[in-house]
């Protein structure tokens, strides 16, 4: 995650530093393109490094399919942003390709999001005491204001 925040950060700086960094008379950065752009790609390669030590990690302790799935949807939208980069550099960073790149990058982001969010799922909620009501925060009682569980010691998961 702090790799990816990096990139994005300094893809920004290359942006600034660049000619589609605003209007003509805007200011821009005031440091080398070229040395911005390989913190940028340097960046990527510590995000990717980063990418492929989790999937070393995970393929040792194994996770839910739908983890991989996202998994190899990162690796893809994020090389072809590492690509798509590489070539806009290239070829002086023309508008339609710098675009694309910008579109790229939120299209990493939400396949990371994706990916985390995924392995942060635990599954249902089981609880041994269903509430009784919207906001009640409290466990189900009886009559006699005694915890269900309590009175009949069901202690069953429904
Ligand atoms: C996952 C990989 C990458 C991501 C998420 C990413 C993200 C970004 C972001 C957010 C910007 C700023 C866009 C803006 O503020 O308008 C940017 C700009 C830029 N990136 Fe990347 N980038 C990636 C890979 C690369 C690579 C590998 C290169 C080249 C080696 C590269 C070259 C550039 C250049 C030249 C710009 C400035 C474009 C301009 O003139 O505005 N990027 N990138």
């Amino acid at each position: 995650m702090a790799a990816l925040a990096g990139t994005l950060v300094a893809g920004t700086t290359v942006t600034g530093a660049g000619p589609h960094g605003g209007d003509p008379d805007v200011p821009r950065l005031d440091a080398p393109i070229t040395t911005l752009t390989e913190v940028h790609a340097g960046l990527l390669l510590t995000f990717l490094l980063a990418l492929a030590v989790l999937g070393l990690l995970w393929w040792r302790t194994g996770v839910p399919t739908d983890v991989w799935r996202r998994y190899a949807v990162v690796w893809g939208v994020a090389l072809a942003q590492g690509g798509l980069g590489s070539l806009q550099y290239r070829l002086g960073v023309p508008e339609g390709l710098v675009s694309l790149h910008v579109l790229g990058s939120m299209l990493v982001i939400v396949a990371t999001a994706a990916l985390w969010c995924a392995t942060r799922d635990r599954g249902p909620v089981v609880s041994a005491t269903p509430a009784t009501g919207a906001g009640s925060g409290s466990p189900a009682t009886g009559a006699a204001g005694v915890p269900e569980t309590e009175r009949t010691g069901d202690t069953s998961v429904r």
